[in-house]
């Protein structure tokens, strides 16, 4: 049995920096479960699709280009949105299923453990997670962070738009009938407003740690 860590939360909130920084310190795989949903975006907008039709979203979700899981196209912030309108579909949802809790049951590379993050890992894909986290900043925080990271990468965003962006996003995120956006009963929630990477990091290892260890503690036992 692989150890299994849950980071929910909203859209640009710090999960997918902090499940990345768990990955490395525990030694495990990472799968940013967004990066699928906006694989499908990319599918739908390459074949000319429409996004809000469920038939071209079920259609590139059934034909998923896992190679292109890095590729920058999937990390505009139009991709984002797209794979918001996508992730509504239940049987994009079903689709995709499969593929990450194979990858939590088997880590790639034979690892203890995964951490996968995203919007429903700990309520629906992953719900006997041995940790899960629930990461959440106020919304303005979290379009200025957009905002520096898209600036960092040569675009030149506008904040305000980003901010209305990411109110829709949380809205579609929490508001959609299948797996919306929520905090499991179980998770820890992790407020980013006032803190940094290294303090957030330094927060989310210290919620998940005695869970994980004591996890790794019974994967040893067999
Ligand atoms: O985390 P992200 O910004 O890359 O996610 C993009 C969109 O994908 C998000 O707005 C909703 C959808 N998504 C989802 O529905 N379920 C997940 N587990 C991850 C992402």
């Amino acid at each position: 049995m692989s150890v299994v860590i849950a980071v929910d939360g909203t859209a640009a909130s710090g999960k997918g920096t902090l499940a990345t920084k768990l990955a490395e310190h525990f030694d495990f795989a990472h799968l940013d479960s967004g990066s699928l949903y906006r694989l499908v975006a990319l599918g739908v907008v390459d074949a000319g699709g429409d996004p809000n039709r469920e038939a071209d979203a079920v259609r590139a979700a059934q034909a998923i280009d896992h190679r292109r899981a890095s590729d920058p196209a999937i990390r505009t912030a139009e991709m984002g949105r797209v794979a918001s309108l996508v992730s509504v579909f239940p049987a994009v949802r079903a689709a995709l299923l499969q593929y990450q809790r194979h990858f939590a049951a088997h880590p790639p590379g034979g690892e203890k453990g995964a951490v996968i993050d995203g919007r429903d890992i700990g309520t629906i894909v992953c719900p006997d997670a041995d940790a899960k986290l629930f990461v959440d900043a106020a919304p303005d925080v979290r379009a200025h962070r957009r905002w520096l990271e898209l600036k960092a990468a040569g675009a030149a965003p506008d904040e305000a738009a980003l901010l209305a962006e990411i109110r829709e996003r949380d809205r579609r995120d929490r508001e959609r009938p299948i797996a919306p956006l929520k905090q499991a009963a179980d998770a820890a929630l992790l407020d980013t407003t006032h803190l940094d990477i290294d303090a957030a990091f330094a927060a989310a290892l210290a919620l998940v740690r005695p869970r994980v260890e004591a996890a790794l503690r019974a994967q040893a036992k067999g």
